[in-house]
């Protein structure tokens, strides 16, 4: 019998990540569930916990070598910490559009260079970096939150092709809608007497629609997610959850001027004042 996969999953104190850690534990994965504070750990929780801020640097470095030092080895890295920003893009300082890229983009790339050595030395192993239908269509009122997922998505293609010769996978997870604190925690800006105020209004009406009841629950993504990371399925890039797949589907085979028109409807967006 092979030995038991190990993971370290990123951003496991609640969403997607506790329940991908859940998940992965229940199939046998020695598991690791990383979060920026201590949390004890109990009987009741299938998988360890891990302290990990993919921030920085130091934390990251420290995070991989416990897991590494611990186990000898990590088979799965999953890149699932995010938070995500709403505002208009004209209104969003700089230095908050460089922390979400601080968290989503560059604390993957983090991850990243700490694991490769040890998964490219053993020749085997998957990167999975957890990013988003956003990663292919630009939300509006959430331009930062799609580049950075934008930026994850071309990161990940090259990665792929870079270590795919050193035997490790590269895989992207496409969430659509899930339900979990994501939205209501995001920072969120508009000025008084916004222009955009009464659009904003109307996309935050959708939004916090999808977002809410109408959304997947985490758990049934995550259960997804661990059938194709421990399955026999060999693809790079995977939709999952809520709109995800048909709304991929509409950005690959309808014109710009078309999906976008289908976007502004949606969001109650006009083209033209
Ligand atoms: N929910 C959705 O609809 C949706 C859709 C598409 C993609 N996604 C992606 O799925 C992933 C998980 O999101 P979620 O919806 O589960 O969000 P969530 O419930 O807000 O959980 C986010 C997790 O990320 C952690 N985190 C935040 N900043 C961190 C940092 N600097 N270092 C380490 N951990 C950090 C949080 O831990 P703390 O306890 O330390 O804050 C928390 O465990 C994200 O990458 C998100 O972009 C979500």
């Amino acid at each position: 019998m092979s030995d038991p996969a190990v993971a370290l999953v990123t951003g496991a104190t609640r969403g997607l990540g506790l329940h991908l850690a859940r998940a992965l534990a229940s199939r046998g994965c020695i598991v690791y569930g990383a979060g920026r504070w201590p949390v004890q750990e109990t009987a009741l929780e299938p998988f360890r916990r891990l302290v990990l801020d993919v921030d920085s640097e130091r934390s990251v470095q420290e995070a991989v070598h416990k897991v590494l030092a611990e186990e000898g080895r990590l088979d799965l890295l999953v890149n699932n910490a995010g938070i995500s920003l709403a505002g208009p893009t004209e209104e969003v300082p700089v230095p908050a559009a460089e922390r979400l890229f601080q968290t989503n983009y560059f604390g993957a790339v983090r991850m990243i260079q700490a694991a490769l050595p040890a998964l490219r030395r053993r020749g085997s192993g998957a990167i999975v970096n957890i990013s988003s239908a956003a990663g292919k269509i630009g939300v509006p009122f959430q331009a930062h939150y799609a580049a950075s997922k934008f930026a994850l998505e071309g990161f990940s293609e090259a990665l792929r092709l870079e270590v795919a010769a050193f035997g490790v996978r590269v895989l992207l997870i496409e969430p659509g809608d899930v339900r979990t604190e994501i939205w209501e925690r995001r920072a969120h800006y508009e000025k008084e007497r916004s222009p955009y105020h009464e659009a904003l209004d109307r996309f935050l009406t959708v939004k916090d629609r999808e977002m809410g009841d109408a959304a997947t629950p985490p758990e049934v993504v995550a259960e997804e997610i661990a059938e194709i990371l421990l399955g026999a399925k060999t693809g790079f890039r995977y939709p999952v959850a809520r709109g995800s797949r048909l709304i991929l589907w509409a950005r690959k085979l309808l014109p710009d001027r078309i999906y976008l028109w289908l976007v502004a409807r949606h969001y109650g967006i006009k083209l033209r004042a």
